[in-house]
């Protein structure tokens, strides 16, 4: 299973096809500091409108990559994975290349399902399957239940805080380690690991910029981010061995155990899946829990709405999630020379789906940017992607989207977020590390 690396389209900027529509100068999606604000929802649907398939530089000698804003565009990619390959290149903007962050990380962001195309893609998916099953879910749901409820019980008191802290962080981090079965004492590491996993791409930008001689501020936070690295990769390692000699009902051992072309996984792989699973599983999550709050707060009708009409709350979870849409892209690379509306793609060029810019296109949804818990066609986004890769834990999500909410606002209907927030810079996934909010105090 070998990632096929940057082709020779890589290295030679600019792209093969003449640009069939205008070049939007000044786009910077390469920058996740972009993004400190949210997503840039604005150009967006500027590109949109006049440049559905736009052409972007990189910097250096980077060979830039097109990117795609309509929904149907997005579809289309998504759906023809033999044209447009996750595993020519991966699934980030940049394939990474030794000497980018930690070799672990590195290697490991490329060693996952998520990187790799039919048939291997689907033997290891299905391998993953039986923990997503509606059997097994309703099982989980009931666990899920519980646990928020003993949290807002804990949060109860405060009368406001970092809801991040308090809540989005630890949620999804409790379901995905009763999924994985990882014994209680160590959940604490996974918050931890997730922090340093967030700022990766950060990192990777400011050690390329750093001077000579970096700061010592920036030493000890690579020294910091370094050592959690291996710390979640050791982990890793040991309970996935664990778990081949002594396999338990989980979704480790399924994982430990899993064959593609009869083989188990190599070491490698051990690691991809491992990274993959909690990073796909916790922060999306963690992130759409919390921008739901902040839009609760900005469109006060549809929180009074969905006070008086909890049985809105199935289709209010798609519209949070087609509004936050945390995975912000996805790249394919081209395997052949191809065609997305009207623009002709070379083969070996990047192409680069923006979820949060299809899921706002008013072709398909009114009012884009109104939220709506009673939208008829919310679920109709695609921020779970579609085709092959589609979110393995897109009913894990709903489902704790769902019952966070249904139990938020039955206890605390006051709660509001305060306008403080912490956004990452981080151009991947929309990573809200902090998010004020406040409500009367209760026992
Ligand atoms: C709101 C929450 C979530 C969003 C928006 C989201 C989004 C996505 C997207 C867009 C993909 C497709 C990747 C591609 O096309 O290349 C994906 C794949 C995946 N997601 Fe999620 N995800 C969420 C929650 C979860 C959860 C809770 C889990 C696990 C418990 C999970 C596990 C995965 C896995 C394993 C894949 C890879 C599937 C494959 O390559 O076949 N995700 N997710």
């Amino acid at each position: 299973m070998q990632l096929i690396s940057e082709t020779a389209v890589e290295g030679r900027p600019g792209p093969v096809f003449p640009e069939a529509y205008p070049r939007t100068e000044g786009l910077q999606l390469h920058d996740g500091k972009v993004f400190t604000h949210g997503q840039p929802f604005d150009t967006f649907a500027r590109l949109r409108e006049a440049s559905p398939v736009c052409w972007h530089p990189e910097p250096g000698d980077l060979p830039g990559f097109w990117v795609v804003t309509r929904h149907a565009d997005v579809m289309r990619v998504n759906g023809d994975p033999a044209t447009f390959s996750s595993q020519r290149g991966g699934i980030l903007m940049m394939t990474p290349k030794p000497g980018m962050g930690h070799v672990l990380l590195q290697r490991a962001s490329l060693d996952t399902m998520i990187n790799l195309d039919a048939p291997q893609h689907l033997q290891l998916r299905r391998e993953h399957m039986p923990f997503f099953t509606p059997g097994y879910l309703n099982q989980l749901k009931a666990k899920v239940v519980s646990e928020v409820t003993r949290m807002l019980d804990e949060m109860a008191p405060k009368g406001g805080g970092d809801m991040v802290e308090m809540f989005s962080s630890r949620l999804p981090l409790y379901t995905l380690c009763e999924i994985l079965g990882v014994p209680e004492a160590d959940r604490p590491k996974f918050l931890h690991w997730m922090h340093y996993l967030e700022m990766a791409q950060n990192l990777a930008a400011e050690q390329a910029a750093a001077p000579m001689t970096p700061s010592l501020e920036l030493m000890q936070f690579v020294a910091d981010f370094n050592a959690n690295v291996e710390e979640m990769f050791a982990y890793g390692q040991h309970m996935l061995h664990k778990r081949r000699l002594d396999p338990q009902n989980d979704l480790m051992s399924a994982i430990a155990r899993a064959q593609v072309d009869g083989q188990l996984l190599s070491d490698e792989y051990l690691d991809g899946s491992w990274l993959l699973i909690i990073f796909a599983g916790n922060d999306t999550t963690r992130n759409t829990l919390s921008g739901a709050m902040k839009l609760l707060t900005e469109f006060p009708d549809q929180k009074a709405k969905l006070i008086a009409r909890l049985d809105l709350l199935a289709n209010a979870a798609d519209e949070f999630i087609r509004l936050v849409s945390p995975v912000i892209y996805m790249r394919r690379t081209a395997l052949q020379d191809a065609e997305i509306a009207d623009q002709k793609i070379a083969a070996g060029e990047k192409v680069i789906m923006y979820y949060g810019a299809a899921n706002r296109d008013p072709a398909i949804f009114d009012n884009p940017d109104q939220l709506d818990v009673a939208r008829e066609n919310a679920n109709k986004h695609i921020a779970f992607g579609y085709g092959p890769h589609v979110c393995l834990g897109k009913r894990v999500a709903q489902i704790q989207l769902e019952e966070a909410y249904r139990q938020i606002l039955g206890r605390f209907p006051d709660i509001e977020w305060t306008g403080e927030i912490d956004i990452a810079p981080n151009n991947f996934v929309h990573a809200i590390r902090k998010l004020g909010v406040r409500y009367a105090p209760r026992n």
